[in-house]
């Protein structure tokens, strides 16, 4: 596996395999990485016949007073996680080669980000794009993983894949989970052993709700406000718990059988934020 530090090195090590004929396949990440990631990596091979991992802690898409600085980091774990996936390269920048000169150039995203964490993290998603638009030019591969834990990011990805005409193929990967049904993350580490044995409740509602929607029921705003009211009642404090379309990210109160929809979460469990959804279809059989 070749380590790159710098965006010239990592361009001169994935032209020498595109020479090769190699098609690459990107997965982007904040490193910490664990076996949600290192499914995206294997999803990436599957598409591609030399795979690039990125870990960069963006800093743009973090606000003032979010985790950058705490953010876990794990360089040594994380190299050799990629080294034991056999991943061709891994890339892990200083911020100052991502960003060598103050940006003159913002990005805004129109309807996507008014909901779910856009509504609370109005810099992030403009701060993911710029990430990602930048990783897109420097590697140009033929497809890129995400995963659908962050399903608002992939949507917008997607969007921003179109609008700039990316020529890469986006593959969405399946949420990874403990046991317990708790969405894998790298902020899971943050939680102490008596959140963390309450943090699957998140998914728990998510379930419910979405169980609720498959068997026709129309009526979500009670159903949606009950289950924020028990995991308040648990100590989280919920952000939001929401089902949107699966398009346009909107709210929606009364789904329509056919649809799919996207009952999405994000609760603090402390200082912890953890986010989750599932994608489910309506149906019109109330039972
Ligand atoms: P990060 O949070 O490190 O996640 C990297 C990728 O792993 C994302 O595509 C995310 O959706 C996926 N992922 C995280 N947890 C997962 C799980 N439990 N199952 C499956 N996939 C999972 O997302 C980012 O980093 C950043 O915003 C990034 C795209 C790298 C831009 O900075």
């Amino acid at each position: 596996m070749h380590i790159s530090r710098s965006v010239g090195d990592l361009r001169k090590h994935v032209a020498a395999l595109k020479q090769q004929g190699k098609k690459i396949g990107l997965v982007p990440t904040m490193g910490a990485l664990h076996e949600g990631h290192l499914s995206l990596i294997r999803l990436a091979r599957k598409h591609s016949d030399a795979v690039v991992v990125t870990a960069f802690v963006n800093p743009t898409q973090f606000g003032p007073e979010e985790d950058f600085d705490r953010y876990p980091r794990s360089q040594s774990h994380d190299m050799h996680a990629c080294e034991t996936e056999g991943v061709e390269i891994f890339f892990m920048p200083p911020v100052e080669e991502m960003y060598p000169s103050t940006s003159h150039i913002g990005f805004t995203i129109n309807t996507l980000d008014e909901h779910l964490c856009g509504a609370t993290r109005p810099h992030h998603f403009p701060g993911v794009i710029q990430v990602v638009n930048k990783l897109f030019n420097m590697v140009q591969p033929d497809v890129a993983v995400f995963g659908q834990k962050d399903i608002q990011q992939y949507k917008i990805l997607e969007r921003m894949r179109d609008e700039f005409a990316h020529p890469v193929e986006l593959i969405r990967a399946p949420i990874v989970r403990d046991s317990d049904g708790l969405a894998l993350s790298s902020r899971n580490a943050y939680l102490t052993p008596e959140q963390r044995s309450k943090a699957p409740m998140l998914y728990q509602a998510l379930h419910y709700v979405g169980m609720r929607i498959q068997k026709g029921d129309t009526h979500l705003i009670n159903l949606i406000e009950d289950r924020k009211k028990t995991l308040t009642e648990n100590g989280f404090q919920v952000d939001y718990l929401q089902c949107v379309d699966e398009e346009e990210l909107q709210p929606v109160s009364e789904p329509e059988p056919g649809q799919n929809y996207i009952v999405a979460g994000a609760v603090y469990l402390g200082a912890t934020r953890l986010i989750d959804n599932i994608i489910v279809e309506a149906s019109d059989r109330v039972k």
